[in-house]
């Protein structure tokens, strides 16, 4: 793994762009000073300029040399919670290249979970800026296949660290406000977050959209129609593949048993926690095979299904 690193944190000196995994999705990275080195990510991605992108960090020091006046209740949440899927936004100090913040007056910073990042964060011994690997409007990717598939001669390397453990990006807090607010549930519950600071806001779809630029993009959604059921309403699911026969349609169950008159592609998950991480994987299949109605039994609203539940509503609305 070691050369592997140096090589790619090589490239990060010289400005490239390096495709790495997190514990959530995949990020692609470039050092986070370096202005036309972040540009080049954006470019890669297809990214409009407006929407900024996260800072990685392998040590609190460099999250305190980025950001400024970070609240203590920023420091406990990163106490329990970094390394993690938790992202949060602060005030940034002066020296970060506007390119990284959208010319906000706050800049978003986390501390991924995973040993490949912090290696190659701690060999630049810099921040790197990390948008998810992805073409702008496609899903986040959750292996190296999926970077390849999307940015395959836009980007310098690409570290293989097999599939991502959760799946879905990280909660992004915002930090300046008091309460804390939720501008985007992921891969930390909220729970998670309340058991120790207490109750945090969530902003509402239209205030999402000022406050964090990302909701403003359209999500992904697959080609195919997503129906989302409500847990457990096999009857429904028996009613519209009914309505659906002619047409090639997948299910993604987890409690409920179809007939094995049904031939259509079945994903069945088991858990929570891998919904989360096989769901944007099964996307992208399932627009590969031509899919056109993808019936998805939801999941209740706890834990990790929140976020679950808010990336199967945007796939769809789309
Ligand atoms: O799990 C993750 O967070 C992954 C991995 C690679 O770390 N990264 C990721 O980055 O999902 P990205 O760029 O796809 O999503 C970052 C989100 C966007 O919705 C963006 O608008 C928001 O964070 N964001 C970034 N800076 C912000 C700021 N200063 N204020 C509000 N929202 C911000
Ligand atoms: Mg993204």
């Amino acid at each position: 793994m070691n050369a592997a690193i140096d090589e790619a944190a090589d490239v990060l000196r010289t400005g490239g762009v390096v495709a790495f995994p997190t514990e959530t999705v995949y990020g692609l990275g470039a050092d986070a000073l370096n202005e036309s080195a972040v540009k080049k990510v954006f470019q890669a991605k297809g990214r409009p300029a407006d929407n900024p992108v996260i800072v990685h960090v392998a040590e609190m020091d460099q999250f305190t040399a980025i950001g400024r006046d970070i609240p203590s209740i920023a420091a406990k949440l990163a106490e329990s919670f970094w390394p993690g899927p938790l992202t949060f936004v602060v005030k940034h100090r002066r020296d970060l290249p506007a390119v990284v913040t959208a010319g906000l007056e706050t800049v978003a910073v986390r501390m991924p979970d995973h040993p490949v990042a912090l290696a190659l964060i701690r060999r630049l011994s810099r921040g790197i800026v990390g948008p998810s690997a992805n073409l702008s409007g496609r899903p986040s990717p959750t292996t190296a296949q999926h970077v390849l598939n999307d940015l395959a001669g836009k980007i310098d390397v690409i570290l293989d660290g097999g599939a991502t453990r959760i799946g879905v990006e990280s909660t992004v807090v915002d930090v300046t406000t008091s309460p804390p607010t939720i501008l985007r549930l992921g891969g930390l519950p909220r729970e998670s977050i309340e058991r120790l600071i207490g109750p945090v806001s969530s902003v509402s779809n239209a205030e999402a959209l000022k406050r964090s630029p990302g909701t403003r993009y359209r999500h992904y959604a697959p080609n195919a129609k997503v129906i989302l059921v409500d847990p457990g309403d096999k009857k429904l699911i028996l009613e519209l593949l009914a309505t659906y026969r002619a047409k090639r349609v997948a299910c993604i169950l987890h409690s409920i048993e179809l007939p094995t008159s049904h031939d259509g592609p079945r994903i069945i998950v088991t858990s929570q926690d891998d919904y989360a991480r096989m769901l944007f994987d099964s996307m992208r299949t399932l627009d590969e095979f031509d899919v056109e109605v993808i019936i998805v039994e939801g999941v209740p609203e706890i834990g990790m299904g929140e976020a679950v539940m808010d990336r199967l509503r945007r796939a769809a609305e789309g």
